[in-house]
């Protein structure tokens, strides 16, 4: 397969269009970002590493980062952080506090803020040093160490983050958050200020493309493990547009309102693309629609 040759074609069709959407305005700092970057690269198995456009310039992968901190509490504590939260598609927004109640404040999964959160919380107390810890094990799974929080995105956040903090407190009050929610609140908001390049996202998340092991044979996952975060981007990481994701693009995938896509084929390659204009779920416009052209050109999805 000669992704390079795909990706080349995709991308001059795709830029052109019509860049509709809107930037995540609800987070100042990420409504002063140039709407019309568009970045992508791939990572793939058989060792293609590719990029276009602007894949090597940073940007503010919010919930994208959503998928590593869970990675690092499955490792850390295996299946018994499914006491805490669910494995099921919730149908509603990623931020939305209506589940909670009749759920006994258990958030539906991982990838929701209400997830996010929960991990956060079972992260704090189970590292020494939680926000070092968790810079050390992204910068453990990429070549190119130059990774950090971003202190201005994540005190535009907290400037104006009264949903997460109603959203900590609500679960607080269901007994399923342990720690200060203020100190939750402040791992959260630096763990979705993470700034990656197209190109480090995809190197990053070369191992759920790899069973769970990076290029370089470190086993990150189980295989078991890295299966089931696969399903879970497929089936939550849209959130109420995982089915249309599912529908149209066919791979299992992450977004963030940093205007970021994470995709994964296993045993075929991780790709990532940035467009910051979103549509009406949250999710880059430009980058879904790329995706979409890409597995069906490659005519290669995980169905
Ligand atoms: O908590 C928030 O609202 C943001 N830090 C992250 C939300 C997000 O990226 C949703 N994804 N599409």
């Amino acid at each position: 397969m000669n992704y390079k040759e795909i990706l080349e074609t995709v991308y001059q069709k795709i830029a052109p269009i019509e860049n509709v959407g809107e930037l995540a305005t609800y987070i100042p700092e990420l409504a002063t970002i140039n709407s019309e970057k568009f970045g992508v690269h791939i990572s793939t198995v058989a060792n293609t590493n590719f990029g276009l456009g602007n894949f090597q310039e940073k940007f503010s992968i919010q919930s994208i980062a959503k998928v590593l901190s869970l990675c690092l509490a499955y490792k850390h504590l295996g299946e018994s952080i499914w006491d805490r939260l669910g494995v099921e598609p919730s149908g509603n927004s990623f931020n939305s506090l209506v589940q909670l109640e009749t759920d006994n404040g258990i958030p539906r999964n991982p990838f929701i803020n209400a997830g996010a959160i929960v991990i956060a919380d079972i992260l704090i107390s189970s590292l020494v040093n939680p926000k070092e810890d968790l810079l050390n094990f992204i910068k453990s799974l990429s070549k190119n160490k130059d990774i950090d929080y971003s202190a201005k995105i994540a005190a535009s956040e907290k400037s104006v983050g009264y949903r997460n903090v109603a959203l900590c407190n609500f679960i607080k009050s269901y007994g399923n958050i342990y720690n200060d929610p203020e100190v939750v609140l402040d791992f959260y908001f630096d763990l979705c200020s993470l700034e990656l390049t197209c190109e480090q996202l995809s190197e990053l998340f070369f191992f759920l493309a790899n069973n769970g092991q990076t290029r370089q044979g470190e086993q990150i996952l189980t295989k078991s493990q890295s299966k089931r975060i696969n399903a879970l981007m497929q089936t939550c990481g849209f959130y109420d547009e995982s089915g249309e994701f599912a529908f149209k693009v066919g791979l299992a995938g992450k977004s963030g309102v940093g205007g970021g896509i994470i995709a994964i084929h296993p045993n075929q390659y991780a790709i990532a693309v940035w467009s910051p204009k979103l549509n009406k779920k949250g999710n880059s416009y430009r980058g879904m629609r790329f995706l979409e052209e890409f597995t069906t050109l490659s005519e290669q999805s995980i169905f």
